[in-house]
């Protein structure tokens, strides 16, 4: 029977006792709107096929394949592989596929004209120690805002590319690396719950539109210091077999990138959008 455990009181809830690969329209119907709630959830003890894994993400929205070609999997590009190929052929660590997603604080898919909704993930193999993925609320950071700052960025559009300011984009093929920005309001209300939050990312933000570049350099900045508020964070310790997804509309997350680097720490990646309605 689903049981249902809040991790935090703000971010993060864990669902046990079920299988998503036999389960009917109600039990999900919770499960989502768990999630709206937590913005992060955890579904724990699955044995899933790709195929299955793609099913039960396709209940959250379009399953969309990532921008980044050289890591999707082989045979079925709906799927982003983390963690796989990490090593270089002369024997060095590629920093950019084991520290993917830890570098800072981010939101998936800012630099799409058409953000990500949802990412999730599905845990293949877990490392001895380390590698956990942390996670935080935009609405939170809207919220304690000060006022000045929540003034400042009003009506305001930010400019979104992947790799942002440092055009670190070497996971991208390169006839990919040059889209032009994506703009999105800074303020921005969730699709589905209402709710405003801060909606941000200070490795993608290229500008803040209708600024000068050294004033929107300073809002980055600033935005960046305010990002993380305390007491909306949820760190989550995988096991084999979590499902994880989180809710880029409302919520940030890093990679730790802390594990021994000769363990294995695999996940399979979906990157989720918008359905009309839901
Ligand atoms: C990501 O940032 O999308 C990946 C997070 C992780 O690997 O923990």
């Amino acid at each position: 029977m689903l049981e249902i455990q809040r991790m935090t009181p703000r971010v993060g809830a864990i669902a046990t006792g079920i299988d998503v690969r036999a389960m009917d329209d109600q039990t999900f119907d919770t499960l989502y709107q768990t999630w709206l709630d937590c913005n992060v959830l955890v579904v724990r003890g699955q044995e899933l096929q790709m195929d299955e894994f793609l099913a039960y993400s396709r209940r959250f929205g379009l399953v969309d394949p990532h921008p980044s070609i050289s890591t999707r999997h082989p045979d079925c590009p709906e799927i982003t592989l983390l963690g796989v190929n990490k090593f270089n052929t002369d024997g060095k660590l590629n920093m950019s596929i084991y520290r993917r997603g830890g570098h800072s604080w981010h939101t998936d898919g800012a630099y799409d004209q058409v953000p990500f909704k949802a990412t999730q993930l599905y845990a293949v193999a877990i490392p001895s120690r380390g590698g956990d993925t942390l996670f935080a609320s935009m609405y939170a950071a809207y919220d304690a805002l000060p006022t000045a700052l929540k003034s400042s960025i009003e009506g305001r559009l930010g400019a979104f590319v992947y790799g942002g300011r440092d055009r670190d984009n070497s996971l991208l093929n390169p006839e990919d690396r040059d889209k032009a920005p994506a703009l999105h309001p800074l303020v921005r209300a969730h699709s589905e719950t209402g709710r405003k939050a801060l909606y941000f990312d200070p490795g993608k933000i290229l500008r803040i539109e209708g600024m000068k570049p050294e004033e929107s350099d300073e809002l980055i900045d600033q935005l960046t210091e305010h990002m993380i508020e305390a007491g909306s964070e949820y760190r989550h310790q995988w096991q084999k077999g979590d499902i994880v997804i989180w809710d880029n509309r409302c919520s940030y997350h890093k990679a730790a990138a802390d594990y021994p680097p000769d363990e294995d720490r695999i996940h399979w990646r979906v990157s989720i959008k918008e359905l009309q309605g839901r």
